[in-house]
């Protein structure tokens, strides 16, 4: 491969250019970040097992129909995925009350919500990341209204089988965050990465409300442990992938 451009440095990963124009790759880095950025720090180890998680979930999604821009995982931390426009929205999945939910609505945090909540954010740390209503994210363009239903039936088909995946590894799935592309064909793909940095996992096992916590809750709330709940994700992940993959 010829020398690689760095393209665009985000706060988790690192996007570099490849010989191909349609394909890019992506680098898992340790550093992490909450409150839009406002806290920072590093969560050793985590560049790779949240890149190790990720490529697991694309491609169980993929088996199961949905596009996304995973291709290949070529190193511990990186990851070939298709070159997409990303669209500057956050889709936000909720089965469970917790984070902005609850200290927005006051809904009890654990409160099961009768269906699954889907939600639009504007990708935009200056603005805190306002929560959008479907006509203001058609005001600015954010999405076509074609693009909105399919990113709606997306992200509840994601949420089934991330939900029935996750329940195999002892694993609550609470909420988490999806971010999409359009490709140079203008396909609407699933992009980023889903990990625990992306969603709030607790631990079946567990009914502590603080011990049962698997995802990146516990550097944001400074609840410790961090690598080693992260580790374990990953580990049932690839405990049930690989059972999955004997089974098939
Ligand atoms: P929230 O409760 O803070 O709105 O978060 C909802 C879900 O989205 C949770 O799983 C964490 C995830 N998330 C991100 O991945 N990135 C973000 O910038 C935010 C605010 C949330
Ligand atoms: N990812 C966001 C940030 O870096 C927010 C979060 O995950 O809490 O600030």
């Amino acid at each position: 491969m010829s020398q690689a451009h760095k393209l665009y440095e985000g706060k988790a990963k690192i996007l570099y250019s490849t010989d191909n124009p349609e394909i890019l790759l992506s680098h898992f880095k340790d550093d992490a970040t909450a409150f839009n950025a406002q806290k920072r720090g590093q969560i050793s180890g985590k560049g790779e097992i949240n890149c190790a998680i990720a490529s697991r979930l694309f491609q169980l999604l993929e088996a199961e129909g949905i596009p996304t821009h995973f291709i290949e995982r070529t190193a511990p931390n990186q990851m070939l995925v298709k070159r997409v426009k990303i669209l500057a929205l956050e889709v936000v999945v909720r089965n469970i009350a917790a984070g902005s939910l609850c200290q927005q609505t006051g809904l009890p945090v654990g409160k099961v919500l009768p269906n699954p909540l889907v939600e639009f954010y504007l990708k935009n740390d200056e603005l805190g990341d306002p929560l959008l209503t479907r006509d203001r994210l058609l005001l600015l363009e954010l999405a076509t209204p074609e693009q909105l239903n399919q990113l709606q039936e997306q992200a509840l088909r994601i949420n089934q089988i991330l939900t029935a995946f996750f329940g195999r590894c002892d694993i609550t799935l609470v909420d988490f965050k999806l971010e999409f592309g359009i490709t140079s064909t203008q396909e609407l793909i699933l992009a980023d990465e889903i990990s625990p940095d992306t969603c709030r996992l607790w631990n079946q096992s567990e009914t502590d409300p603080n011990r049962r916590i698997m995802d990146k809750d516990r550097f944001r709330r400074d609840l410790g442990n961090v690598e080693d709940a992260y580790q374990q994700v990953l580990e049932r992940v690839n405990a049930h992938c690989s059972s999955s993959e004997q089974n098939s």
